[in-house]
């Protein structure tokens, strides 16, 4: 035994559980959840694995969970809230509340919803050929590190029925709670598919782009769902750690750069691929294909409880009335770039990308087309 591990010095309680789970752990800045590796989880009699995003943070993490034909979890309950993304499959969530409340709803690929906390739940493949899979995103990271003590986090007793919602929050229904654009919130439980789900739109981010904040289960954890019309991408921006960025529909893909690099991270988007900017990382997102591109984002800290003073600077703004930070431009103190101050190489490589794709771009009335892209048929 190392002096520090005598010393009981420098411990993360949250990887030595992920450790003793036997849970493999899957690390990047970005990754296809497709093809991360996954072994037999004991506690919840499924393959199960880990997903450590560069761009985590310290209170989220990502769990893949592989559900093989036929099979269903064991039930669980747990002190740490969960938002789920199905990826592939078909299947079922029970839910069951210490009042006798039971809950059940059936989901597909690209539904999303959240166990309440400390809610009974099991999950059903409901197919007898295919497995289903599905990865949820968590705040397990605070929770067990604030804690350290698994019995705690997995056979505590306590119901916070507050956060049960209401029955038809469960069957695709929801509350929209307009605040401004860019943060209107869909209050629900259970989205049966992201793909259809109505956005609605956000000036601010640039080029008509259209977004939903969610509340899920009244929870700390965020979600939204945003998307960028053909021809079209957002504006660069930047914000804390923890947000999952997952492709839903469309293609396209992202760059990620800190203030002080020269060059772009850059990943392709595809379904079932994750990113996640760093800590204040710049990041920007592009549509390059033919149809809409929406992507889903999950992290710690949601438009309701911010949770952290740098998401409420960020998601909702510093004082009433100011502008969320991410939305404001970097020339005004904010942490967004506006199309006429960003890298002239941005424009340039999304160009290439489009003519490669044979798509039309449509950036035309927002940012100046250099020369060598203006062509007799492909002038906006
Ligand atoms: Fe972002």
């Amino acid at each position: 035994m190392s002096e520090q591990a005598q010393a009981r010095y420098g411990i993360d309680p949250y990887l030595d559980w992920v450790k003793q789970e036997g849970l493999p752990v899957t690390e990047d800045y970005g990754l296809d959840l497709f093809k991360v590796a996954t072994a037999d989880w004991p506690r919840y009699g499924v393959k199960g694995g880990t997903v450590h995003m560069k761009g985590r943070g310290d209170f989220a993490n990502m769990f893949v969970f592989e559900i093989p034909p036929g099979k269903s979890t064991t039930p669980q309950r747990h002190l740490y809230e969960e938002v789920v993304y199905v990826l592939e499959g078909s299947g079922s969530t029970q839910l069951e509340f210490s009042d006798g409340v039971k809950r059940s709803f059936e989901w597909g690929a690209r539904s999303l919803f959240a166990i309440p906390l400390n809610a009974r739940h099991r999950h059903f493949n409901a197919s007898g050929r295919e497995r289903a899979l599905m990865v949820s995103t968590t705040n397990l990271p605070l929770v067990m590190n604030t804690f350290h003590n698994e019995a705690f986090v997995f056979a505590s007793d306590f119901d916070f029925i507050e956060r049960a919602g209401k029955k038809e929050y469960f069957a695709g229904e929801g509350d929209l709670i307009t605040v401004r654009p860019g943060n209107h919130m869909w209050e629900t439980n259970f989205v049966p598919d992201l793909a259809g789900i109505e956005l609605k739109s956000w000036g601010d981010r640039g080029a008509g782009g259209t977004n939903i904040m969610f509340v899920l289960a009244d929870g700390t954890m965020h979600a939204h769902i945003s998307e960028m019309p053909v021809g079209t991408y957002k504006k660069g921006h930047r914000h804390g750690p923890s947000f999952h960025v997952m492709c839903v529909t469309g293609q396209g893909f992202s760059l990620m750069w800190y203030e002080r690099e020269q060059d772009f991270r850059r990943i392709d988007w595809k379904h079932g691929v994750v990113l996640a900017p760093g800590d204040r990382q710049f990041h920007q997102h592009f549509n390059t294909g033919p149809r809409p591109a929406r992507y889903l984002a999950t992290a710690f800290g949601g438009l309701r409880y911010p949770t952290t003073s740098a998401n409420r600077v960020s998601l909702i703004g510093a004082k009433e009335g100011d502008k969320p930070a991410v939305s404001k431009s970097v020339k005004e103190g904010g942490d967004q770039i506006e199309y006429e101050d960003q890298d002239p190489r941005i424009h340039r490589l999304w160009l290439e990308q489009m003519r490669r794709n044979n798509a039309e771009p449509k950036m035309g009335k927002f940012i100046p087309t250099p020369a060598e892209f203006l062509t007799p048929t492909a002038a906006e």
